[in-house]
């Protein structure tokens, strides 16, 4: 639950009770994979990218294949209009969903752990601001002073969204489900270093950046 909802939920306890009582009664008639497909539908509707990344892995969990999930984006069309199913798309192509991506070659697997991911040069990042890159599968933040360079796995430490780039606030990323944030220069979350993100071994060798992906 977003922040948002906790606080209405303490400061309206009966009003939201009712609300959340009346959205489970009317699903109760449908079966899982049918609810998550609406849910999906209503995430697009309303370009909630959160909300869509994880209303999509509901329907996925539920048996949704990523054929039926376009099959609901696409009987939605009158509504939705072209611009929010492309938005869709575009965010399921971006968060690698089965079934969306590259239509003609397959997607690679992920590198396994222990393995290099050869990033980019050391002149293509930025001084002193966060960058985002996904190498070979795998979703990463960087963050670089002058020679040293330091990359973290783009997943938050709460409940392990992928951390997307339009979180990213000069020498922050904010999370996009709960509003959770954390500095790129140590990784260091705002809640307590407990929380801090997983940094990741990186080499520089005739001025590219590897990182190492670990467990
Ligand atoms: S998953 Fe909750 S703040 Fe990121």
């Amino acid at each position: 639950m977003s922040r948002a909802l906790d606080f209405l939920v303490k400061a309206r306890p009966q009003a939201m009770g009712a609300y959340f009582q009346f959205l489970k009664d009317n699903g109760s008639r449908l079966e899982p994979k049918t609810r998550a497909l609406i849910s999906v539908i209503t995430k697009v509707a309303v370009q909630t990218e959160a909300g869509l990344v994880q209303y999509a892995r509901r329907a996925y969990d539920a048996g949704a294949s990523g054929e039926e999930i376009l099959d609901a984006l696409l009987m939605a069309f009158p509504a939705l209009g072209l611009h929010r199913v492309v938005w869709a798309v575009d965010v399921l192509i971006e968060h690698g969903f089965e079934g969306f991506g590259d239509t003609e070659e397959e997607t690679p697997a992920p590198t396994p752990p222990g393995e290099t991911l050869d990033v980019c040069a050391l002149s293509a990042l930025p001084e002193r601001q966060a960058v985002k890159r996904t190498c070979d599968g795998r979703p990463l933040l960087l963050w670089r002073e002058g020679e040293r360079v330091r990359a973290y796995k783009a997943y938050c430490s709460h409940q392990g969204m992928e951390l997307m780039a339009s979180g990213l606030k000069g020498e922050h990323v904010v999370c996009a489900q709960h509003g959770w944030r954390f500095d790129l220069p140590e990784g260091r979350c705002a809640r307590g270093e407990r929380w801090s993100l997983t940094e990741l071994p990186v080499s520089l060798r005739q001025g590219r950046v590897s990182v190492t992906w670990t467990d």
